[in-house]
């Protein structure tokens, strides 16, 4: 016996609120992952069952509506996670741009989904590596949900968090703290990182265009039509030549001939004749 009951129709209203607000498809096989997450807030909120907590987010749309989306998303991440996306930046983009944008020094990286902050640190340490110091480099990092955005922000992980760092870029990026517990990004870091809350089905204020969009396991919540319009999207918003990054399960199919497949979940923006 459950601690909460969860109707077929609770359930299907949450999945319903959920994709028309941020495209994350519940289907049934997420059941479980909804239960325990929404459980969270239900004894947090002192309410007896699904159908109450539908009818308090109801009745309190401004202040819950954030906390349940929230709890619904997945936001696991890690430094250098598929690392061969940074041996690639590092090899290839990093000298095209070098050359490509010699006149104007100037890049613009989006980490679109990027959790708590692993992934935008990550592009800023390879950035900062390899770019000479009078470069313009700027990362704009979002994400729809707040808590892991002010997690980001804050720039302080533990110890399992840099388990996967090398010696040499915790020195170099991170100050420990005296407890030797956490580890903090150093401002220098930090100070061409813009984190901003964005739900990327809707507007987006920014205008581009960037050279390169890391989307990395965001896409694989969605259904096809969202990821199909999200991909013209980052097409047009991308500089021409641009690279886009996905996840390890993710894929854009065939029809996207406005990008060229690189393998391994990496995209160029092609341009067509016309356009070149
Ligand atoms: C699994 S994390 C991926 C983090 C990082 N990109 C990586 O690959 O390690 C997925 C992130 O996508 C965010 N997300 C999901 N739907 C979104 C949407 N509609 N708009 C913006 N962010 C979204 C989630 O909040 C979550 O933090």
């Amino acid at each position: 016996m459950k601690e909460f009951l969860l109707t077929d129709s609770d359930f299907k209203k949450i999945a319903s609120l959920v994709y028309s607000a941020c495209g994350i498809v519940l289907g049934e096989h997420k059941r479980e992952m909804v239960y325990s997450r929404l459980a969270r807030r239900i004894r947090r909120l002192q309410l007896d069952s699904f159908k109450q907590y539908l009818d308090y987010l109801d009745a309190h749309k401004e202040q819950e509506f954030s906390d349940f989306i929230n709890a619904i998303t997945t936001n696991l991440t890690s430094f250098f996670r598929e690392a061969h996306h940074f041996e690639y930046l590092k090899s290839h983009i990093v000298p095209a741009l070098l050359q490509a944008n010699k006149q104007t020094k100037r890049v613009r990286v989006w980490s679109a989904g990027c959790s708590s902050g692993e992934e935008p640190y990550t592009l800023a340490m390879t950035l900062n590596e390899l770019f000479p110091t009078n470069w313009d480099i700027k990362i704009l990092a979002t994400d729809l949900d707040s808590n892991v955005l002010a997690k980001a922000q804050s720039g302080s992980y533990t110890a399992a968090n840099v388990n996967g760092l090398e010696q040499h870029h915790l020195q170099r990026w991170f100050l420990k703290s005296k407890n030797g517990e956490l580890f903090k990004v150093k401002p220098e870091l930090q100070k061409n990182i813009y984190f901003k809350r964005l739900n990327l089905l809707q507007d987006w204020p920014m205008k581009g265009p960037f050279d390169v969009i890391f989307c990395r396991n965001v896409v694989i919540y969605f259904d096809k039509a969202t990821k199909d319009q999200l991909f013209q999207r980052y097409c047009n918003i991308l500089a021409p030549h641009g690279h886009l990054f996905l996840g390890h399960s993710e894929t854009m199919g065939k029809e996207h001939s406005e990008f060229k497949n690189l393998g391994r979940t990496m995209y160029q923006k092609v341009l067509h004749e016309a356009e070149s």
